[in-house]
């Protein structure tokens, strides 16, 4: 089968992913970007937020212009910072024929221009800004058909506190590296838990809990790698390595949380021990296109804005993200028809009903986890200002770390059925079951331990069946045990 090979080309498209990623130069907030006979007006570099303390390292080399005559007016070419708004008036008054190029609107702050370079073929400028803002670097190239080459170094960091030590993160986020410790020693927590979980239930442990494990473990060691990276970059302004590390851990994280959404989806190892075709193509078709996501978010986390394809990296990231969550619903969708129609037909039909909620929580669940992480959030970021985007972080981490825990949790090893000597050794049904077990109109049947039946409505059922459950819970499980069924419509 299909599904067979899965192991084999999942491994050859990790190497794939270490291959990309050793070419890929990871500076992260240090930002070296080669720019090669560029025409573009504008080319924005990297966004920082600043305090009163900021600080701009811009080191330009092998600066050279298509146009080398002196007529040139070079004042026109060359780097400033902008806030968004002020960006927006620029705009404004270059349409009201105000100003004709960005570097002479008096709202920026002009770094360098180009006629300072006098024949040089580079420069080191060190800029300071006192206005506590988030900036965008950009260069400005307002005279038409000069391609521009240059190498460019840029650093933008804050001065922190009295020990001037340089902060390499932007003003929101310098508190991420303690955030995602925070979230990694939770996840370490709940990793142990689940390990005794699994150990105590170990008789009626799937294997699907122990890939929930695997889940756990990743998505501990996936924030790990990011408390350390981010810390990295915060100290020193790059990340030593511990980048790649944190995008294999995402690339493992992120497969395995989809797989493991789509098996349980589809009931694999709990319900049914085997996938079918359909449920196989879901696969099929989510774990290349996580692939093809995470290679999308390497490419925008490490070339940045300036980069000339980085809107269609970020487009096909977020049409590659939307395709994935919707497939994975459709296993969802597919079993809670099935468990439906069982429980239609079959005379088993408690125990399927509990498992056909449980399947409807799950879908309601898995979107409104889908619909926070991805909607929720990114508005958040938007909305929320420069100086507070770790809460952004913060709100999309507490939504995944609910998920993981009401999925672990609903989802658990059971109890050993054994105990349960009903009729027909099924779990009592909860009584908001009975909507699916009995329809309006319908009568159903209660079969007794003590080989009595009864019959009666839906309102009759639901109060026999209270009234068992709470002699059961007040005789510790050895009391009265019933089973509804169907009964024919009357
Ligand atoms: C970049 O420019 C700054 C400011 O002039 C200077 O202090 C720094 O040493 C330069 N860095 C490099 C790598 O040239
Ligand atoms: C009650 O229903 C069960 C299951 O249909 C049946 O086996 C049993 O004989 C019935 N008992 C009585 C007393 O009718």
């Amino acid at each position: 089968m299909a599904i067979s090979y899965r192991p084999s080309s999942l491994f050859s498209l990790l190497i794939f992913i270490c291959f990309a990623l050793s070419f890929s130069i990871s500076f992260a907030e240090i930002r070296f970007s080669d720019i090669r006979s560029d025409d573009r007006p504008i080319i924005p570099f990297d966004e920082f937020g600043f305090t009163h303390t900021g600080r701009l390292e811009l080191n330009v080399s092998q600066i050279s212009l298509s146009n080398t005559s002196p007529d040139l007016d070079l004042s026109l070419v060359g780097f400033f910072l902008s806030t968004k708004d002020s960006w927006i008036h620029v705009l404004q008054q270059i349409q009201d024929s105000e100003i004709t190029c960005a570097l002479q609107s008096d709202i920026v702050k002009v770094v360098y221009t180009f006629d300072h370079l006098k024949g040089a073929k580079s420069f080191d400028t060190l800029y300071t800004e006192i206005d506590a803002d988030q900036f965008t670097l950009v260069f400005a190239n307002c005279i038409q058909q000069l391609q521009v080459s240059m190498d460019v170094r840029s650093a933008m960091y804050n001065l922190d506190g009295k020990s001037s030590r340089h902060d390499y993160l932007s003003a929101g986020k310098t508190l991420l590296p303690r955030v995602y410790f925070l979230l990694f020693l939770i996840y370490f927590s709940m990793g142990g838990l689940w390990i005794f979980v699994l150990y105590k239930k170990r008789l009626t442990a799937f294997r699907i809990h122990f890939f929930m494990l695997a889940v756990i473990v990743l998505k501990a060691l996936n924030l790990l790698c990011e408390a350390e990276d981010k810390s990295y970059i915060k100290r020193t302004g790059s990340a030593h390595g511990w980048d790649v590390l944190f995008y294999i851990f995402s690339f493992l994280k992120g497969i395995t949380l989809f797989t493991l959404i789509v098996l349980i989806g589809t009931g694999w190892s709990f319900l049914k021990p085997y996938l079918q075709d359909k449920e196989k193509k879901v696969l099929m078709i989510v774990i290349p296109l996580q692939v093809v996501a995470n290679i999308a978010q390497v490419v925008i986390d490490e070339s940045g804005p300036y980069a000339q394809d980085w809107i269609t990296w970020k487009q096909v990231f977020l049409l590659v993200d939307v395709v994935c969550c919707c497939a994975v619903l459709f296993p969802i969708v597919w079993s809670i028809k099935n468990l439906r129609e069982a429980a239609r037909t079959d005379g088993k039909a408690a125990v399927n009903l509990m498992k056909l909620t449980l399947f409807r929580q799950y879908y309601i669940v898995v979107i409104c986890y889908i619909y926070f992480t991805r909607v929720v959030v990114y508005a958040l970021e938007t909305i929320t200002s420069y100086r507070y985007l770790w809460t952004g972080v913060v709100a999309g981490e507490l939504a995944t770390l609910a998920f993981y825990a009401f999925t672990g949790y609903r989802f658990r090893p059971e109890v050993p059925r054994s105990r349960h000597r009903g009729i027909h050794q099924d779990p009592l049904p909860e009584p908001h079951l009975l909507e699916d077990l009995v329809d309006e109109g319908v009568n159903g049947v209660i079969s007794r331990k003590d080989g009595t039946n009864q019959t009666g409505n839906r309102g009759y059922l639901r109060r026999a069946m209270l009234s068992v459950q709470v002699s059961l819970s007040q005789s510790n499980g050895q009391g009265e045990m019933l089973f509804i069924r169907r009964a024919s419509k009357t």
